[in-house]
């Protein structure tokens, strides 16, 4: 099956974190090198632009209302009715080289947040989260390049997790109570000619969809066997993430970064593959 593209702003360099909103119909998105937000209607076509004036790698529905984000040192809360940027906590900013990338909420409304080099080429990368409790930072694993997809399944037993160039999605045991993660398993160890595994997210039936930097694709897989379901084909190169999203959840958004040559790279594109997504989990929910 072939993506349609649906949006594309002209000044995009690397789209990412798509988050469904289901109460304003809107899919969230981040260019994370212009810093900016951006809140997509896919039904009347209209994006708006928030400029947050530094690089931003991930954002997360508040239950409360908002967003909070991971910007290049750290965590923020924005509110967009007003147009607000409150800087919650600095992490990382004695590591100007590092920058925050890929996040999502946990089943306990947890923020997860990762870090990378923004020229990655050691594993200086850790992946936190902001707790909405004590409103601070915990740091949970250390060692990665470029910290990426993040996923829960339906019963809360399981997070998934990609660091890019270790090619693989990792599986930790998950305790919603406190948080803490178990390493399990190599869930899927991937192939490096489909390209750079990216941002993911999980369907009704557990399974993980996942983009392809530079493999112009998203993947789905079955994690317990790791049988490969199904290939959404996508005219950008460099998919970088996606989600489930419309009201009936039955639509992938996948987000795609610019390249040189790639009249696609930067646009949103959509599909609908058959299988339905699950709500993104709201901070402090
Ligand atoms: C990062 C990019 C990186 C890409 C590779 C993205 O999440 O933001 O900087 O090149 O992953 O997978
Ligand atoms: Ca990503």
């Amino acid at each position: 099956m072939k993506a349609e593209s649906i949006f594309k702003h002209p000044n995009t360099l690397l789209g990412e974190g798509p988050v469904w909103d289901q109460q304003r119909q809107s899919l969230w998105w981040v260019d994370i090198e212009q810093g900016t937000l951006n809140e997509l209607k896919p039904n009347i076509k209209s994006n708006r632009v928030f400029k947050l004036g530094q690089m931003v790698g991930s954002a997360a529905l508040k239950a409360q209302g908002g967003l909070i984000l991971a910007l290049q040192n750290g965590f923020a809360s924005f509110d967009p009715d007003h147009n607000l940027l409150e800087m919650l906590e600095s992490v990382e900013s004695d590591l100007p080289a590092n920058r925050f990338n890929d996040g999502k909420c946990d089943p306990a409304g947890r923020f997860w947040a990762g870090t990378m080099e923004i020229d990655p080429i050691n594993p200086a990368g850790n992946l936190y989260f902001f707790c909405p409790n004590r409103m601070k930072s915990e740091k949970k694993l250390d060692n990665i390049y470029i910290s990426n997809g993040l996923a829960w399944t339906k019963d809360h037993s399981l997070m998934y997790y990609i660091d890019s160039l270790t090619y693989k999605v990792k599986g930790y045991r998950y305790a919603k109570k406190t948080g803490e993660i178990k390493f399990q398993r190599d869930v899927l160890t991937l192939d490096k000619s489909l390209g750079i595994p990216d941002g993911m997210t999980i369907d009704e039936n557990n399974n993980l969809w996942i983009a392809f930097y530079d493999g112009a694709k998203v993947c789905c897989f079955n994690p317990l066997t790791g049988v490969l379901l199904d290939q959404i084909d996508v005219a950008a190169q460099r998919p970088t993430s996606c989600t489930f999203g419309g009201t009936n959840l039955d639509t992938l958004y996948i987000t795609t970064a610019a390249k040189e040559n790639d009249p696609f790279g930067g646009a949103i594109f959509a599909a609908k593959p058959g299988v339905r997504g699950l709500l993104p989990h709201f901070f402090g929910a």
